[in-house]
């Protein structure tokens, strides 16, 4: 029976070809007609594109369904969100530095939302699946806090859920982070890779985006959450919008941007920025265009401009979906790249991430730009040498076919990375003079 499941992973996986762009279903293909609410409080009809009904499980007493995690941190601000999966869960969190301070307590905002489809990891019995039904985001809106300080905060309905976010820092301070990509933990190896890369307390993380994939038939958002969660407490949560954010024709709104949109300023639910310590963070979000003349192209061209005029600017970092250039297996886009690298070495960008090509890959091009390809947070392994015959491939000064994440540590004048891969081992290590 093992070895049959295994096998139809094997074969669902090469299948769906991880990174794929095609919307496919996972699951039987039949409409969604479910009523069940996890709530009981009467979950809508289907409006069809599910993976067939069945109930969902009482929903018990203290009512978090997902969560809690951190986003749009600023020097006095952070948004903390969770999920109810009935109304009337305590909506109180508490909060407090961390090593000790005074505790606070915020109250959030309650938000229904009623979903029509019931999703299914389609191979995967033991994946919770997302029913359809009434859900209760909640948010949670931090103020009046001190820059530059770490918080751990818990929440009232159950202090078993719990988190931690380090507000944004002045200008000039150290900083350590997290970047990965493409995490699908129902593969089997991204509980790994957050088991290697967390203890090295990263204070948030850069999420490349595939943030989760209903494709690979092994994992639901149900299912999603409870291996992320240590990743989720760690720090504040900032992704960029992969192909995977929109397997399902709802999945988008109703769980990618429900949970993560806004996680930053200006931009919108889908791009973004945010800064910290002087270094000004851009992601963007490649399924749409980011060409020359696009809405994202010319919003970035402008943020880039007032970054390098703002107070305390040291320099900035994009990061996004698909990459401008990878010698693996998926496309680069050289006409992005055209039009976006001058604007980099223009607005002082000396750094640039992507994911998607599922592995590990990092460029030092003779401009004194760095491209990292970072998507080995769990999806199916990609073929890093696919297209090595790219001109620029002789300018990839690293490669791996590795399930990974890359810590960023940015001390005066100096960018370094170490990428470590699930096993624990370092697989690469680079530093990076910036002025
Ligand atoms: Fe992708």
């Amino acid at each position: 029976m093992r070895t049959a499941y295994l096998a139809s992973i094997a074969a669902l996986a090469l299948f769906s070809a991880a990174c794929g762009d095609t919307e496919t279903s996972s699951g039987s293909g039949t409409t969604t007609t479910s009523s069940t609410s996890p709530g009981g409080s009467g979950g809508a009809g289907g409006a069809g594109g599910g993976d067939g009904g069945g109930g969902a499980p009482a929903c018990d007493a203290p009512f978090v369904s997902k969560g809690p995690w951190a986003l749009a941190i600023d020097p006095t601000h952070a948004k903390l969100r969770w999920e109810a999966c009935a109304t009337g869960s305590d909506h109180g969190v508490h909060f407090a530095k961390e090593g000790g301070g005074a505790e606070q307590t915020a109250t959030a905002t309650e938000t229904p939302i009623t979903l029509t489809d019931t999703y299914k990891a389609a191979l995967n019995p033991n994946a919770t699946p997302d029913y359809a039904g009434t859900y209760y985001s909640q948010e949670a809106a931090l103020e009046g806090l001190d820059p530059g300080a770490c918080y751990t905060f818990s929440l009232d309905a159950d202090p078993t859920r719990k988190g931690r976010f380090c507000t944004a820092r002045p200008s000039g301070d150290d900083l350590r982070f997290l970047a990965i990509g493409d995490t699908n933990p129902g593969l089997g190896h991204t509980a790994g890779v957050l088991a290697s890369v967390l203890p090295e307390k990263p204070e948030f993380t850069l999420h490349g985006g595939d943030i989760e994939y209903y494709d690979s038939g092994l994992e639901t958002w149900a299912s999603w959450f409870p291996v992320m969660q240590p990743m989720l407490e760690a720090g504040a949560f900032f992704p960029a919008i992969g192909n995977h954010e929109s397997e399902k024709s709802t999945e988008l709104a109703d769980y990618a941007l429900r949970f993560f949109g806004g996680a930053g300023f200006d931009g919108g639910e889908t791009y973004y920025r945010f800064e910290t310590a002087g270094i000004h963070f851009f992601s963007l979000n490649t399924q749409e265009s980011i060409g020359q003349g696009s809405a994202q192209a010319t919003w970035l061209e402008g943020k880039l401009i007032e970054a390098e005029q703002s107070p305390g600017f040291r320099f900035s970092i994009v990061f996004f979906h698909k990459p401008l250039l990878t010698c693996g297996d998926t496309d680069d886009n050289p006409p992005a790249r055209a039009y976006l690298e001058p604007l980099f070495l223009a607005h002082k960008v000396p750094l640039i991430l992507g994911a998607h090509m599922h592995g590990y890959e990092r460029f030092e091009l003779d401009n004194g730009l760095t491209y990292i390809t970072t998507a080995g947070g769990g999806g199916l392994m990609g073929d890093v040498d696919k297209n090595v015959a790219r001109d620029y491939c002789d300018k990839r000064a690293a490669s791996a076919p590795a399930f990974h994440g890359v810590i960023f540590d940015i001390t005066a004048g100096k960018i370094e990375g170490k990428v470590i891969d699930e096993s624990g081992e370092t697989i690469d290590t680079f530093t990076k003079d910036v002025p």
